[in-house]
């Protein structure tokens, strides 16, 4: 069983991966009323995934009988100087996450909660590909910042960010199936 303070920072997590998912609507929201639709496209697909990260902690919580709360989070930054800035942003956000996410793994791993630590993995696997995606798309957008055609064309031919399902990944609360 985890212990009370890797039950707590499980909450916590909860609470960024909701802030996660308000930011990537926030960037959306932007991005629409530039009119850049697959910009905006990528990231409400983006903020569905947070939200699933979220409802897996809570679900791993519940199947423990552990206390799963349901967090307020602080609003997102909806306004930018330029097409840049939500990715540049969005990057920094997800490597702030896999700091999170490494250091509940090392927590877990040093209450010798093997359980939680093979639930965490998953999650390290996920931050990896997720820092891929948007290391790749700002280097894109840095690349075609006076083209934002060219980078709409780009998202829609190259699928960046979506994933085919994967058996692997743990059940969001709530979910289907
Ligand atoms: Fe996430
Ligand atoms: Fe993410």
């Amino acid at each position: 069983m985890p212990s009370d303070e890797l039950v707590s920072q499980l909450n916590e997590q909860i609470g960024h991966e909701f802030a996660a998912h308000q930011q990537y609507v926030a960037c959306a929201v932007y991005y629409d009323s530039e009119t850049l639709p697959q910009l905006a496209r990528f990231f409400y697909r983006q903020a569905l995934e947070e939200r699933d990260h979220a409802m897996m902690l809570v679900q791993y919580l519940v199947d423990q009988d552990l206390q799963a709360v349901v967090p307020g989070v602080n609003a997102p930054q909806v306004a930018f100087t330029d097409i840049v800035a939500p990715v540049t942003l969005a990057l920094a956000q997800e490597r702030e996450v896999s700091q999170q996410i490494n250091a509940l793994a090392a927590r877990a791993r040093s209450e010798n909660d093997y359980t939680s630590e093979q639930f965490l993995q998953w999650f390290i696997k996920e931050q990896i590909e997720e820092v891929a995606t948007m290391s790749d798309l700002l280097r894109v957008v840095e690349r075609s910042q006076d083209h934002a055609m060219d980078i709409e064309d780009y998202l829609a031919r190259e699928q960046l960010g979506q994933v085919a399902a994967d058996p692997t990944a743990p059940h969001p609360a709530g979910a289907g199936g």
